[in-house]
């Protein structure tokens, strides 16, 4: 266990979401700054599932500041033997001073925090993407400034990424409305924790079948694929079952006249976003998965190299 483990978004208070902001800011504005500051440090980085922005993001983030990240594919390390994970976790705090992991499981990520003694960044599991969460609301406030008041809609399925916008919101002063098919919805402890959360900050949480109404007046409209990974052969069922979920070009015309559109990657036009919108006007795609790097060399920063986010 570390003090500075990133499992949740809910590991940092909006405080320090704030200063991870400007501190990102700060690392995406003079790269130069802080070449050399995670120098001589290792982080490991064991991916159950494929990747291209969180594989590469990291390990590039990990060589601008002057440190070294392995790819531990779970296919060629132990664990994909059998080797547990606290095992894993113990021998690998040994060696090295972070650890990423993308797992299926959530609680494996819970896991090698708990039995590891350097910190562990959640890279994605089944339940949560909290760096991916992060990096869309920076992305947000770079477009927008402040946030506070504003509103993010979510259309598509109650994932793993919706989880973590439910609870950046939070965190960033934005009301959220989250649209899924009946049977999609987010798991109910996540949603009820983020509801207590959200009473606290004074924000609020929509949930509801109607895309259209999610939309309205908000200044972001997000989306995610249908079938995520490990949900490959529900991919047909889940395309029938979120018919009329595409976000398209008449659903961005329901929301604010500068709302721009929001999607993680990999996306696929005509299904879940039209390519009208992924292509479009609204669309700032790239930039969001850009600043994936820029937000995790903050974190990396934060939980590697002793940075200080803020009272
Ligand atoms: N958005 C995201 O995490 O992308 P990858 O699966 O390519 O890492
Ligand atoms: N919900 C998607 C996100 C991919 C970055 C998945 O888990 O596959």
């Amino acid at each position: 266990m570390s003090e500075r483990d990133l499992i949740s978004i809910r590991d940092l208070d909006a405080t320090r979401v704030a200063g991870l902001f400007r501190l990102a800011a700060r690392v995406k504005a003079d790269k130069a700054a802080y070449r050399g500051e995670l120098a001589g440090q290792s982080l490991a980085m064991i991916f159950q599932k494929s990747s291209t922005r969180t594989r590469v993001s990291f390990e590039v983030g990990m060589l601008e500041l002057g440190g070294h990240a392995l790819f531990l594919s779970s296919r060629d390390i132990q664990l994909g033997r059998g080797e547990t994970i606290s095992d894993t976790a113990q021998v690998l705090s040994r060696y090295v001073d972070g650890i990423m992991a993308r797992t299926f499981a959530h609680q494996d990520v819970v896991d090698l925090a708990r039995f590891g003694t350097v910190p562990v960044i959640n890279g994605l599991t089944d339940d949560l993407h909290p760096c991916q969460g992060l990096t869309d609301y920076f992305t947000l406030t770079e477009v927008f400034g402040d946030l506070e008041g504003r509103r993010i809609a979510y259309v598509g399925d109650g994932n793993n990424v919706a989880h973590s916008l439910l609870f950046g919101a939070t965190r960033v002063g934005m009301e959220i409305a989250v649209a899924t098919p009946p049977g999609y919805e987010m798991d109910e402890g996540y949603l009820a924790a983020a509801r207590e959360e959200a009473e606290r900050a004074g924000t609020s949480i929509e949930v509801g079948h109607d895309p259209r109404a999610a939309a309205r007046g908000a200044s972001c409209v997000y989306t995610d694929v249908w079938a995520s990974m490990g949900q490959e052969e529900e991919a047909k069922e889940r395309l029938r079952a979120f018919e009329g979920f595409q976000v398209d070009a008449p659903l961005m015309a329901e929301a604010e006249d500068d709302a721009v559109f929001l999607h993680c990657l990999p996306c696929h036009r005509g299904e879940e976003v039209a390519a009208e919108v992924a292509d479009g006007r609204w669309s700032r795609i790239f930039d969001q998965a850009e600043n994936r790097l820029h937000v995790q060399k903050a974190i990396l920063l934060w939980a590697m190299g002793g940075a200080e986010l803020g009272a």
